[in-house]
């Protein structure tokens, strides 16, 4: 049973993407063993709460300064001891004491096809307003492992998503959640369950199943 904590600071609606895909079977064999958010009011932890699983909040605001939030956010990971690390629309900076505890067991969703629109200040909304400056015609997301950059991790999984006339940010952004973010991360995380991920030569490799 692959064991997971989710990472969230907003509405969660990729935590229920996966939860939704664990309950109708489209993952399988883990368990997500508690999510931690940086903001007491996310949605997402009544989203948590309302299948039993255990909130934490550990915010950067409750400490004298990074360092010690970045202390304190390792520890509790390393006390926690997941399996598989998953940023669902998390906005804290992954602390580097646990990039390394957890090489290639990090995942994030970012909501650009990397390297585009990606890495410090393309976060949320912010993407999807330069994405639209721009003028792009194809935008999406993707999943990739977490390593000391900024969204420069082993790239897991892309999808593609048309940019359409008179778009503005916000409807961009519920076009490639729905159409990539919560169809790409819960396919990571069964991926990953079910030993269909190794990564290369810093490049991830997908076995389709029976490729074992
Ligand atoms: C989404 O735009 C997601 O791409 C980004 O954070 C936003 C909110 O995600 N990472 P969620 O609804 O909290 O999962």
């Amino acid at each position: 049973m692959l064991k997971i904590v989710v990472c969230v600071s907003g509405g969660g609606t990729n935590l229920q993407a996966i939860l939704d895909a664990a309950e109708q079977g489209r993952i399988t064999g883990t368990e997500i063993i508690a999510v931690i958010s940086n903001n007491i009011k996310a949605r997402a932890l009544e989203r948590a709460a309302s299948h039993k699983i255990p909130g934490i909040v550990i915010s950067p605001k409750n400490y004298p300064d990074r360092e010690t939030f970045n202390e304190a956010f390792a520890a509790k990971m390393r006390e926690l001891a997941p399996d598989l690390v998953v940023l669902a629309g998390f906005l804290v900076r992954i602390p580097p004491q646990m990039v390394a505890d957890f090489s290639n067991r990090i995942v994030n969703i970012h909501p650009s096809l990397i390297p585009s629109f990606c890495g410090v200040g393309y976060y949320g909304l912010k993407v999807h307003e330069k994405v639209l400056e721009r003028g792009v015609k194809v935008t999406g997301a993707t999943v990739h492992f977490v390593n000391e950059g900024m969204d420069e991790g082993p790239i897991i999984a892309q999808k593609a998503v048309y940019v359409e006339e008179n778009d503005t940010p916000e409807i961009l952004q519920r076009r490639v959640m729905e159409q990539a973010e919560w169809i790409l991360l819960p396919k990571a995380i069964d991926d990953i369950a079910n030993g269909r991920i190794a990564v290369v030569e810093d490049k991830v490799v997908v076995r389709q199943r029976g490729d074992r």
